[in-house]
């Protein structure tokens, strides 16, 4: 394909993303992403996105894009040979766990997570001698082997859902210390935490709104539950990425900050022109590893596959199919 032709046939994917991508850099970005177009079909593959990709990735070559539940939702409809995940190390094997026949890769080996690090499925094995009877709900954002040790599993968009529905007085809820006790607040279930923290939403402080709100009168701000509750509590709403992209597109505020990682408000605001997108918000370290380059190199080797050992598949899956099932 001439340039001309290249950049002819990618103009409609550049008018989504032509505010963050000067004119001048596009035909490096339009050539990686009319290889990737021509790899899916020629893999038969599809591309999961979550929402917090670089623009170019969720609005130029994936296929579905949204939260991690929505992510582990599509994962089961999906009707291609391969699944390329631009997302976290954990969501590629939730992928893989509700796709045992399906080649699941990621594009980066170490995009990983701060909480799933945060804990091992010998922690867990140790929290249920402590507590005996008393259910494990655990975070999508875990290793296999985690989930393995785990009765149900849950997302920040199924949260307080997932713990009401056990119907007991006590659960243990890990790894995330600020999810659980964000979710401890909106009900009587007692919650037992465990001390991991997301690198990224850890670092939003009450301060830094208080900062926005006198800086921006009226704006509404929007926070992630993986933050700290002392940010929570200043916050107007509360929600996973989904919610908060929902929560966008049904009240059109005039200007708006979502307390997350930096590409959910790029993502967003291409479909809503009128609404103001303030920052502050913090890069995930880990989500930002997963480029065009190396999408493009991950259909063309057929690399990194995810798999997962069979003696921890069975329960992992189990647990995330609870959490569906709710
Ligand atoms: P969501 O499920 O809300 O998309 O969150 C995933 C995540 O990693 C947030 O940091
Ligand atoms: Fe993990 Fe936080 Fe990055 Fe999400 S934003 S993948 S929770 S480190």
């Amino acid at each position: 394909m001439s340039a001309t032709e290249l950049l002819a046939r990618t103009a409609p994917l550049y008018d989504r993303v032509k505010k963050f991508i000067p004119p001048m850099e596009w035909p490096v970005f339009a050539d990686d992403i009319a290889a990737i177009l021509a790899l899916k079909q020629q893999r038969n593959a599809v591309i999961l996105a979550h929402n917090y990709q670089t623009p170019e990735i969720f609005h130029c070559v994936a296929d579905i894009t949204g939260d991690s539940l929505a992510l582990a939702r599509e994962a089961m409809k999906v009707d291609a040979d391969v699944i390329v995940l631009a997302g976290v190390h954990f969501m590629a094997e939730t992928a893989k766990l509700l796709n045992p026949a399906k080649t699941v890769l990621i594009p980066d080996l170490r995009a990983g997570c701060s909480l799933a690090e945060s804990i091992t499925a010998e922690d867990i094995r140790l929290l249920r001698q402590r507590y005996p009877g008393v259910p494990v709900v655990t975070y999508v954002n875990t290793s296999a082997a985690v989930k393995a040790e785990s009765d149900i599993c849950c997302t920040s968009g199924n949260a307080l859902k997932v713990v009401e529905s056990l119907g007991v007085d006590r659960v243990i809820m890990l790894p995330d210390e600020y999810l659980a006790q964000n979710i401890a607040k909106q009900t009587k279930v007692k919650i037992i935490t465990w001390a991991g923290h997301c690198e990224v939403h850890e670092r939003f402080t009450a301060h830094d709104i208080q900062q926005v709100r006198r800086d921006y009168p009226g704006i509404v701000v929007l926070a992630h539950p993986e933050c700290p509750p002392a940010v929570v509590a200043e916050a107007d709403y509360a929600g996973s990425t989904a919610d908060m992209s929902a929560y966008v597109g049904r009240e059109q505020p005039a200007r708006v900050v979502l307390v997350t990682e930096c590409s959910m408000a790029d993502n967003i605001s291409v479909h809503h022109p009128r609404v103001e997108f303030i920052k502050p918000c913090n890069l995930c370290p880990h989500m930002k590893r997963i480029t065009l380059p190396n999408i493009r190199e991950a259909l063309e080797t057929m690399t990194h596959e995810v798999t997962i050992d069979p003696a921890i598949a069975g329960r992992a899956r189990r647990a995330v199919e609870r959490m569906l099932a709710v």
